[in-house]
This record gives C-alpha cells, sequence and structure tokens, in this order.
C-alpha cells in the first residue's frame, strides 16, 4: 500500500482523508503539479514549484509549505514509496469552508501528494511508434496558464479520441492549436519546430521551456506562434511534450499521418536530449 501525504501527514493511502467541504471537491477551487521521477530523482523540480507559486498567486491562495519543505516532502514520498520511474502528484486547494461562492477568508489550504510508479517510464515502447491525435474545439474556460484541477474537459476530450480510436486530443479555438489534453503541442516542418505562443490560452509548459531552450542550444530553428490542424496535417513531423510523457512522436492528426506516418527525427532527437539533460539536473 502506498503511503501518502495530507496536511503534514505521512499516511497509508486508505487512511488519508478530506473534507467533504473542501473547495477543491466543491468547486474545484485547487491546483496541481505532476512532476515525474526517474532512477529515484525528480525531473525539472524547481520549474514545477515555480509555477505551482505562480498559479496559487493568480488564485490568491495560500501555500501551505515553503519551497524547501515541499522538496523534502517529494523527496520522502519517493523514498517512502521506493518509486525508481514514476511520477509525483501535488494539489493544493483552498481548504474546507462553509459552502460560499466567495474565498473564505480563513481557510486554511490543504495539500495532498501521492506517488505513482511507472516502472520504465523513459523507455515507453509508445515513443518508438508514436501517438494518433483527433481535433476537438477547445471549451475550457479561458484561464489556462493556471494549472487548475478542472480537468473534465481534457477528460472528455481523451474519451473522444478512444472513441475514435485515437490516444489523444488537439483542442482548437479561433481556428488554431491550443494544446493537447494533457500536454503542448507541436509541429515540425523543413528545420523548423513550431509550438503555440505563451498566453492565458495554454499552460506554460515545464517541459515544453526545457525543450525549447534545448532545441535553441542544439541550434534548431524553432518558432513560437499559432498553427492551424491543416499546417498540422501537412508538416513533416508533429509531437507533444509533457512531464508524464517527456517529448512524445505524434503520427496521425484526424486520420491523416503526419510525415511518413512514423516517428520522425526531430521528436526523437529531442526526446533523447531531453532525458539526458534532466537526468543530469534531477534532484
Ligand atoms: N499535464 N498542457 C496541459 C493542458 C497539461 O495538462 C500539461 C501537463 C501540459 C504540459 O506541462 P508540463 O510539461 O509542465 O507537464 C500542457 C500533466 C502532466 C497532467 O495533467 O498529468
Amino acid at each position: 500500500m502506498r503511503t501518502v501525504y495530507v496536511n503534514g501527514e505521512y499516511l497509508p493511502e486508505n487512511e488519508a482523508t478530506v473534507s467533504i467541504f473542501d473547495r477543491g471537491f466543491l468547486f474545484a477551487d485547487g491546483v496541481y503539479e505532476v512532476t515525474s521521477v526517474l532512477d529515484g530523482k525528480l525531473i525539472d523540480f524547481p520549474g514545477h514549484a515555480t509555477r505551482l507559486q505562480r498559479s496559487l498567486d493568480e488564485l490568491e491562495m495560500a501555500n501551505p509549505v515553503t519551497a524547501e519543505e515541499l522538496l523534502a516532502i517529494h523527496r520522502e514520498l519517493v523514498a517512502r514509496n521506493d518509486v525508481g520511474d514514476g511520477l509525483v502528484y501535488l494539489q493544493i486547494t483552498r481548504g474546507a469552508a462553509d459552502r460560499d461562492f466567495a474565498y473564505p477568508a480563513d481557510a486554511t489550504p490543504t495539500i495532498v501528494l501521492f506517488t505513482q510508479a511507472k516502472p520504465g517510464l523513459a523507455d515507453n515502447p509508445v515513443a518508438k511508434t508514436g501517438i494518433k491525435v483527433i481535433s476537438i474545439p477547445d471549451r475550457r474556460w479561458g484561464r489556462r496558464d493556471i494549472k487548475t484541477v478542472q480537468l473534465l474537459y481534457p477528460s472528455m476530450g481523451k474519451m473522444a479520441a478512444k472513441a475514435e480510436g485515437a490516444d489523444d486530443a488537439w483542442m482548437v479555438e479561433d481556428g488554431a492549436v491550443t494544446e493537447g489534453t494533457s500536454n503542448n503541442a507541436y509541429i515540425v516542418k523543413g528545420n523548423t519546430i513550431v509550438t503555440r505562443h505563451l498566453g492565458e490560452e495554454i499552460l506554460h509548459g515545464i517541459t515544453r521551456a526545457a525543450v525549447l531552450r534545448l532545441a535553441a542550444e542544439a541550434q534548431m530553428k524553432v518558432e513560437e506562434r499559432s498553427f492551424t490542424i491543416e499546417e498540422a496535417r501537412a508538416a513533416d513531423e508533429a509531437f507533444v511534450t509533457s512531464a508524464s510523457t517527456f517529448v512524445m512522436p505524434v503520427v496521425e492528426i484526424d486520420g491523416t499521418p503526419v510525415g511518413q506516418g512514423t516517428p520522425g527525427p526531430v521528436a526523437a532527437r529531442l526526446r533523447e536530449i531531453y532525458l539526458d539533460e534532466s537526468r543530469k539536473t534531477a534532484l
């Protein structure tokens, strides 16, 4: 049985509880982070901690732990659960209060962390074959730069993809791709990598930031701008990035093969560089 962390305590998962009045439960009034673990070490931890603080600040929510405590809790959970490869999920909500739309003045934030073991995470065989995506309208709220726990529309998107025999969905707004249901979206044309510019329309992916920096260091050309599904279908390559998938090739969009319909060299190279570099800086 896993050991999880809730509000200052390490407990067996079946003994950890949160109030039914928790605003995370009643209003999705909470934020989260997912940090991957390779060889027992945390990947891109400072980036996730920084984005967590930004999400909290945007929602005027208190952070119940310091950055040092947060790192210590992550490490302790990885150690207690003997996680080699996997993920640490972290959620902070505004806490429990009598139900009222206005933020309560005196609620104590709730903090929960748990691990998910994923042996062989970096050697996921899907990276060799790629994933298929469909496009769907982006019907999420407008502050997607805040990593809130309101994930129902992305869940619906994944289900729509599954129903069509695909793996994931890319969301489209005003004719342009925003991002995947739980990842950032990219295309490659010639020697140029294209991914949507930052703004309130997408999550500012931590993996995205690292991959774009590494691509620039490797003298690859990067354009941060909108692109359409038509442009993506005509691209040489496509891929997504996230903490849980790193760099994952996309080989089909709405039934059209991308390039040769097999993972391309740019995605493969970026995956390798990203994994190498992030293992070196893992904590
Ligand atoms: N999802 N865009 C969305 C909508 C996401 O939910 C995520 C991450 C990303 C990629 O961000 P990062 O590189 O920081 O993981 C982009 C996580 C992994 C999840 O919900 O499980």
